[in-house]
């Protein structure tokens, strides 16, 4: 008790002059810290490396903001002994206790959430808004499962048999490999680990390397948070070098995983083979990819179209597993939809996103830039080119906001994820058609339809198969609680972060029974 209800902590407000003066003031105070060299964190102690990865800003890689130490083999085998050699008295620490640290790590991420978001812009490239955004639901997944987890740890009492005590709870499974992305680099990371702490579940974090700074805070929360040494362990390392190791181990027992589909499947065929002296068969949480669709109705309404798929389509440069790639427009109304598309989106200014007159912003790093301009060029062999950006001259991962007409289910760039601000446009004959369309890739994700028919809302809401559908409004920025998020087929195995279910995953359920 005592705990007010679950409340979604509250955007930046631009309006607000402090929020405005707030960002130059922490990209200038996050600057003074450029340089540092961030170790790992295992069993309580910082742990130096000789191999180093620099962290840059994508919008300027000769700025070097940091150097991120390496796991080798011999480091993630210390995490792991750490993190084994705390699992019982983390599994035996009393759920509400558990919370607490939660709570108290929110209320940390809460005071540092300008410093934080700063870190965003300058290593991942977000806008200002789009990096806020990003630690206000690193806060929510603190807030929410810190109240789930009290409500899952009292033991259920089940069944009414007389003469018989039945009760029902969970207990953690044991050691949690948390594979975390670098497009959320605070809430997707927060999240999983969160989850898996707060279940009972020691935790070896290995983040992406292009956010091994932001990584790095979200271990500093956590230590700052009083969380006992071995619950939680910073090790950021080469995939090549260790990522299968981890996944192999046969002291993991959970292994939290949100990134690419083709990761997510090798982590999934990896960790289904048993090694000798294995205590449990791997569990595996995986969040993979989206080939997103926004519907566009012949009656839908364009003055809240055209912007919702923009946004959807090209905030943080597309890098969204939950952005809008194909947007699936009614035969009616598609020479008006992409003119007006068109219009709009030659207003973006693409630019650094220190600068927040910029609405788009450098892509991740080398090997994003390569990928995403492969697909523009597809795009113009496989369609119509309707918009191409200019994109600044210089240094930085730029691409250009593409925009390509004329693409039908069977062209790549209708089937495979770009990740990046590549928007195709699809011309459907019905709303049948469209549907159809709508469900014809491996992947169920998100989805958005914008109509003012009631019937095919009803049509999209049966039909539309995927795990988050938005109607009339864009289609990326769950928030946590109302939207819980997560997709099935090849988008992901079902699991729902933010959501009622989620900490179910990370646990096994018991039942004693007494003879009374
Ligand atoms: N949860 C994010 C969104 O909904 C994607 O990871 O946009």
């Amino acid at each position: 008790g005592g705990l007010p209800r679950f409340a979604n902590d509250p955007m930046v407000d631009f309006t607000r002059p402090d929020h405005r003066a707030a960002f130059p003031a922490a990209l200038a105070q996050v600057r003074t810290a450029f340089g540092t060299t961030y170790p790992l964190f295992i069993g309580g102690q910082e742990v130096m490396t000789a191999d180093l990865i620099p962290t840059v800003n994508p919008a300027k890689p000769s700025e070097v903001l940091g150097q991120i130490c390496q796991a080798g083999i011999p480091e993630v085998t210390r995490a792991i002994a750490a993190a084994k050699a705390v699992f019982p008295a983390w599994r035996d620490t009393p759920p509400r206790e558990r919370a607490q640290y939660l709570l108290k790590a929110a209320e940390i991420a809460r005071r540092r959430a300008f410093e934080l978001s700063a870190w965003q812009v300058l290593e991942i490239g977000k806008q200002w808004d789009q990096a806020y955004a990003d630690v206000g639901e690193a806060i929510d997944f603190l807030e929410y499962y810190a109240r789930e987890m009290i409500r899952l740890g009292a033991p259920q009492r089940v069944g009414n048999a007389p003469g018989e005590l039945n009760h029902y709870f969970y207990e953690p499974k044991g050691l949690a490999a948390v594979i975390a992305p670098w497009n959320f680099p605070l809430a997707i990371s927060m999240g999983m680990a969160s989850a898996a702490i707060v279940t009972g579940n020691p935790v070896i974090y290995k983040p992406s390397n292009i956010t091994g700074i932001i990584g790095h805070h979200l271990m500093e929360i956590f230590k700052e948070a009083g969380l006992p040494a071995g619950v939680f362990n910073y090790v950021p390392g080469r995939g090549s070098v260790m990522g299968d190791f981890l996944v192999d181990h046969p002291d993991i027992s959970l292994i939290a995983f949100t990134g690419s589909m083709e990761v997510g499947l090798r982590i999934v065929e990896r960790a289904a083979k048993v090694y000798p002296g294995q205590p449990n068969v791997k569990k595996i949480i995986s969040e993979m990819g989206g080939k997103n669709a926004i519907i566009i109705d012949d009656d839908a309404d364009l003055d809240e179209a055209v912007p919702h798929v923009l946004y959807s389509a090209f905030a943080f440069q597309g890098q969204k597993c939950s952005a809008c790639s194909r947007v699936i427009v009614l035969d009616a109304v598609y020479d008006r939809f992409t003119e007006r598309l068109v219009k709009a989106a030659q207003a973006y200014r693409i630019g650094p996103s220190e600068d927040p007159a910029n609405t788009m912003g450098a892509v991740a790093d080398a090997a994003a830039q390569k990928s995403i301009l492969e697909y523009v060029a597809l795009g113009k062999q496989e369609g119509k080119l309707l918009f191409e950006s200019p994109i600044p001259q210089g240094e930085g991962y730029w691409v250009p906001l593409t925009i390509v007409g004329g693409i039908t289910p069977q062209h790549r760039l209708a089937q495979e994820e770009v990740f990046g601000p590549v928007l195709a446009v699809m011309r459907a004959k019905d709303f049948d058609q469209a549907v159809e369309w709508a469900n014809s890739t491996r992947f169920a994700l998100t989805g958005g339809i914008f109509s003012r028919s009631p019937e095919h809302l009803a049509q999209a809401r049966r039909d539309f198969r995927v795990g988050n559908l938005y109607i009339n409004r864009n289609n990326t920025g769950a928030q946590v609680e109302r939207q819980p998020f997560g997709g099935s087929r090849m988008s992901g195995v079902g699991t729902k972060s933010g959501g009622p279910d989620y900490l179910l995953h990370f646990m096994d359920p018991r039942v004693v029974t007494e003879n009374t």
